[in-house]
């Protein structure tokens, strides 16, 4: 089923959140990011229905760093995974509670730690020994009463199969630290006063909408964790399984089936229970792709229209500066005129952006009613790693706006920003 059917429509025009396109367009401009607020929610709802009680779900603020989308998973009941300090900020100005938010990513900087550790976040997943140090350091110095909440991020082998998305654990890894040397990190984390080992994080990796790949991971970190809290004699209060749930991007791409994933860590958490190790354990997924990617739009006004040897261009004001990993993913995102739905696709049409590089093409060949200038595109699926993961700086365009829209009102919840064209010249004093 094409994405593009969750949405409404009058008219012509794609309705969003109950509100036509046009008048979001008319008041917000193009090119812009357009998210609807209930489909986020479907998915929230839909993923958290499919888990047992026992995993709490933290929407990873990365796929859609905008503080209102922070806002709505936590009005939903979602904690937050973080990536930065500025992340951190904006979750707790959305109002998360300290203790609902996790930290992750490797090579986090000394001051992002320092205000994670003064807020007393409920975990800083640890990706390595060094990084372990620092925040033990940081805790020491900083003198909080409790002590801070901290996961062990580790690299297990996996024989998780081939398919569409990424794996991110087994073999060589920048990320966490191999298994067989995590020992060490536990016997430090356990004897130092400032912190409270509270388990293993495993990030299995991302895009993946085969449930069995993804439930071989769960497995083979969950019997990693089993075998070696038996071994080292330890009391687990948290495994954090990761994120990287999929979802499909071209319409003939399958949904992950989240039951499945959901029956897995139900059997696991039912088996580990049974183990003195786990007694308490509770489990932690991360997603983020999976809860904004089919909830975005990214908008573009069409601006000229050419044929070359052949081909018919339509050229927009939007391009990969902002919205990249249709490009990056080689991903064939639903595509449509948003202002003429309905109308019968006539032309075979290639999209392109105002950039000066030849990648700065969404589509070598959509199908579109007979485009005109002025018409507007919209590529669907662009909830999640749009704006914040675009080349907003390529070529000084302004920045996109967003906006998000609910029950028949639509928010503007990201300002479109001129171009950054650098400052006049300061001297740095030695
Ligand atoms: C540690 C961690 N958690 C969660 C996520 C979110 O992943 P996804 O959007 O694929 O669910 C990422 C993505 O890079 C990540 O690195």
């Amino acid at each position: 089923m094409s994405v593009i059917s969750r949405f409404a429509r009058t008219g012509g025009w794609l309705r969003i959140g109950g509100v036509s396109l046009g008048s979001i367009i008319r008041r917000a401009g193009t090119p812009l990011y357009v998210y609807d607020a209930r489909i986020m929610a479907e998915q929230y709802a839909r993923l958290r229905a499919a888990m047992p009680e026992a995993v709490s779900l933290h929407f990873a603020v990365k796929a859609n760093p905008n503080i209102t989308v922070a806002r709505l998973f936590r009005e939903l009941g979602a904690g937050a995974e973080i990536a930065s300090a500025a992340e951190l900020e904006a979750c707790l100005a959305a109002g998360f509670k300290p203790r609902d938010i996790i930290y992750a990513g490797p090579g986090k900087g000394e001051e992002d730690l320092r205000l994670a550790v003064r807020h007393g976040i409920g975990s800083i997943n640890v990706e390595s020994a060094r990084e372990l140090e620092r925040v033990i350091a940081i805790a020491r110095k900083l003198k909080r009463r409790r002590p801070q909440g901290v996961c062990l991020r580790v690299n297990v082998e996996a024989a998780t199969g081939e398919g569409a998305g990424e794996i991110m654990i087994g073999g060589a890894r920048k990320f966490g630290t191999d298994s067989s040397r995590i020992a060490p990190l536990v016997n430090k984390a356990l004897a130092a006063r400032q912190i409270n080992f509270l388990g293993f994080h495993c990030y299995a990796g991302t895009g993946i909408r085969d449930a069995n790949r993804l439930v071989a991971a769960y497995e083979a970190f969950a019997r990693w964790a089993e075998a070696f809290a038996r071994r080292k004699k330890l009391a687990i209060q948290l495994l954090n399984f990761g994120g990287g749930l999929g979802v499909p991007y071209a319409d003939d791409e399958s949904e992950l089936d989240a039951n499945a994933l959901g029956a897995a860590l139900s059997g696991i958490h039912a088996r580990l229970a049974r183990s003195p190790n786990f007694e308490k354990a509770r489990f932690i997924l991360e997603p983020g792709r999976h809860l904004v990617g089919p909830a975005g739009v990214y908008v573009m006004r069409v601006t000229d229209l050419k044929v070359s040897h052949g081909r018919q261009y339509v050229i927009t004001d939007g391009g990969i500066h902002h919205a990249l990993l249709p490009i990056v993913m080689n991903k064939r995102y639903p595509t449509a005129l948003v202002n003429r739905m309905g109308r019968r696709a006539a032309v075979a049409c290639a999209i392109a952006g105002p950039l000066c590089a030849a990648a700065d093409q969404f589509s070598r060949e959509v199908s579109l009613p007979r485009p005109r200038v002025g018409d507007y595109v919209g590529v669907f699926n662009s909830g999640a790693y749009g704006y914040s993961a675009g080349m907003l700086a390529f070529l000084s365009h302004p920045t996109p706006a967003e906006v998000l829209a609910l029950g028949g009102a639509a928010w503007l919840i990201r300002e479109r920003r001129a171009p950054d064209m650098g400052v006049p010249p300061r001297r740095l004093r030695p």
